[in-house]
């Protein structure tokens, strides 16, 4: 059998344990795969998703242009759970890996430009509806792998209308949700990664990753972060010469009206 990255041989001797641990990871799969358990997590992305569009509803008309492009969300598989909990050294209880694993509920936002992500980040942490419990910039402190991204772990509802217990409406239960928040570079040099490299861990293909493609990969990263950078400074320009352009016209306006 095969898990946390490592093939678990059956000698004679082993057989007994291999069994056992077998066992204890099927049960682990099959109590995280259940209905009951990714539910809450589905509720949660749904509402995380819905509290997202809201604000990007407010922001794009406040801006005048798009402000998140993209909202997508998925939970992780039992199989990406389990080889999660191995690679942390922890024994696979389904019961403790909502403690264990901040993003079995997962939410991607993309948006344009750097200071969106920032400010995005700004207004969920001032939300009353998802309590921020750890911040992750890979933006300023990228991975050794080039990625970069602003993850944000959340509390956040089950239930979108929270009282009480007792109160005749669901009590409010909350999970565990991480919000990566990238721009649409980050996204796609993340995307292409994740496909060939990150979840790629075969030993032979790992090998040539270290030799050919983990040097370019990183230069790529660092390419994006100069043209998302540049792509901030020309909007930023061009928004003030549009401010600069529509002040003249007014001016010229007022001039017109005055000489009638
Ligand atoms: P802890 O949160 O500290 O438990 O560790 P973690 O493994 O969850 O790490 P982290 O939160 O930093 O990253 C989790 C997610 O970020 C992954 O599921 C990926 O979606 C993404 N990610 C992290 N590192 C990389 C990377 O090097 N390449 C790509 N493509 N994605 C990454
Ligand atoms: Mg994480």
């Amino acid at each position: 059998m095969t898990a946390g990255g490592c093939t678990i041989m059956r000698t004679g001797r082993n057989q007994d344990i291999v069994s056992r641990v077998e066992e204890a990871y099927q049960e682990f799969l099959s109590r995280i795969g259940e209905d009951e358990f990714t539910e809450p997590y589905r509720k949660v992305c749904r509402s995380i998703r819905r509290e997202l569009e809201q604000i990007n509803e407010k922001y794009s008309r406040k801006l005048g242009r798009t402000f998140i492009s993209q909202i997508t969300y998925r939970i992780k598989t039992p199989e990406s759970c389990l080889n999660k909990l191995l690679k942390k050294n922890q024994a696979p209880d389904w019961e403790n890996a909502p403690q264990l694993l901040g993003d079995i509920a997962g939410v991607r936002v993309v948006c344009s430009f750097l200071d969106d992500m920032y400010k995005l980040a700004e207004i969920i942490s001032e939300s009353k509806t998802l309590e921020v419990v750890k911040v992750k910039d890979y933006v300023r402190n990228p991975k050794e792998s080039g990625y970069q991204s602003l993850h944000i772990i959340v509390l956040a509802p089950v239930e979108t209308v929270c009282g009480p217990a007792g109160a005749g409406r669901e009590a409010c239960v909350r999970k565990k949700a991480e919000i990566q928040i990238r721009t649409q570079a980050m996204n796609f040099w993340a995307s292409v990664e994740h496909h060939f490299v990150y979840k790629n861990e075969t030993e032979r293909f790992l090998e040539d990753y270290d030799n050919r493609f983990r040097k370019d990969l990183k230069e790529c990263a660092r390419t994006i972060y100069r043209i998302d950078r540049k792509m901030l400074r020309i909007r930023k320009k061009m928004e003030k010469a549009q401010r600069a352009g529509r002040r003249n016209g007014r001016k010229s306006a007022d001039k017109t009206a005055r000489k009638k």
